[in-house]
């Protein structure tokens, strides 16, 4: 198997961005050939200030080295790093039907609320495409709003090689199904756009802040309550053990209790979950160093790979080599 995913350096990565996408990322490297890379030309889209995006680029790769990505299991790269994959990105934008962009969510969101989108965003499936044509990966961990464009890449593929022969690898999404949809503070998914995240690097401090102010319903405290579907029990579950998941699933069921009670123990857990990258990631960061030779080697690997196979699209085509 070989996986492949990537993360758009947008913003603060929060707990919907761990359980959803890069907690899989990691646990993957241990049995199969992963490469995972920061998607700075995607976030291009949105990010336009050139300091922040730089950052935001470093940081989540720090991100993802606290949380263990170890470099010597797998490819960690920075997308712009690696040029072949823009040009494997043009040869397959020259055969894309618009109707198949037309359809995708980012874009006709944006057009149904009558704000301006680019050509970057409509053709940004595209380039995702390109991303896991150019490593022939077959599975690609995501979270569920994810899946669309591993369609819209399969479509891609399968058109190319029906047209010019069995160039590209067909891939397949993978999701972990038990936190494909992690709640925000409002009980909605957890979305940057929906302003309700819990970031996963603040300090403990505003960490708990956030935790105190997720939104709960005002029913009496000794009203039993249902845990099932119950954010806040299923923010408690992502962190706490079987045995303090079952000891919370009491609680609710036999009622007498605050919400207060049940945000200071997710506050609890939490904390104790993040100890350990908190502090990796302290240590990478006093050092630039070891992160840029990460980077360089990660670089290096993947554009071995995508020159290999941006040349038999090319050899398929008729674009000299
Ligand atoms: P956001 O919605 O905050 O902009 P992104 O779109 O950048 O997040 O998501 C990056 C990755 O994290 C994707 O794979 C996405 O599926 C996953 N993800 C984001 N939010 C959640 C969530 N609330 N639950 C599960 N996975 C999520
Ligand atoms: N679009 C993905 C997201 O928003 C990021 C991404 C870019 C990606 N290229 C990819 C994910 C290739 C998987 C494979 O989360």
């Amino acid at each position: 198997m070989k996986v492949l995913s990537g993360i758009q350096p947008t913003g603060r990565p929060h707990w919907g961005n761990y359980f959803g996408a890069i907690q899989q990322y990691i646990a993957l490297q241990e049995s199969q050939q992963a490469f995972y890379f920061i998607a700075n030309l995607h976030a291009l889209t949105t990010v336009r200030d050139a300091n922040l995006l730089a950052q935001y680029t470093t940081d989540a790769a720090l991100d993802l080295l606290a949380f263990g990505l170890d470099p010597n299991k797998a490819v960690l790269f920075v997308q712009s790093d690696v040029p072949e994959v823009s040009e494997l990105c043009w040869l397959l934008l020259s055969g894309v039907p618009f109707g198949l962009l037309e359809r995708c969510v980012a874009y006709k969101d944006k057009k149904a609320k009558g704000l301006p989108a680019s050509a970057g965003l409509f053709t940004y499936p595209v380039l995702q495409a390109a991303d896991i044509l150019a490593f022939d990966s077959d599975t690609v961990p995501v979270g569920e709003d994810q899946v669309q464009h591993i369609e819209v890449c399969r479509d891609i593929a399968s058109s190319w090689n029906a047209q010019f022969g069995e160039v590209f690898t067909l891939p397949a999404p993978k999701i972990l199904e038990k936190t494909s949809r992690v709640p925000g503070t409002d009980g909605e998914k957890m979305s940057k756009s929906y302003g309700n995240t819990i970031e996963l690097f603040d300090d403990a401090k505003t960490m708990r802040k956030k935790v105190m102010r997720i939104a709960t319903d005002s029913r009496p405290m000794e009203d039993p309550k249902n845990p099932e579907g119950d954010h806040l029990f299923d923010l408690f579950s992502l962190f706490a053990s079987q045995d303090q998941i079952a000891d919370m699933r009491s609680t609710y069921e036999r009622g007498h209790f605050g919400y207060g009670e049940v945000k200071k123990g997710l506050a609890d857990v939490a904390d104790a979950f993040f100890e350990e990258p908190r502090a990796r990631r302290l240590e990478l960061q006093s050092n630039p160093e070891p992160l840029k030779q990460i980077l360089g080697d990660g670089a290096q690997k993947a554009r071995a790979k995508a020159k290999e196979t941006l040349r038999r699209a090319q050899e398929s085509c008729g674009i000299p080599t």
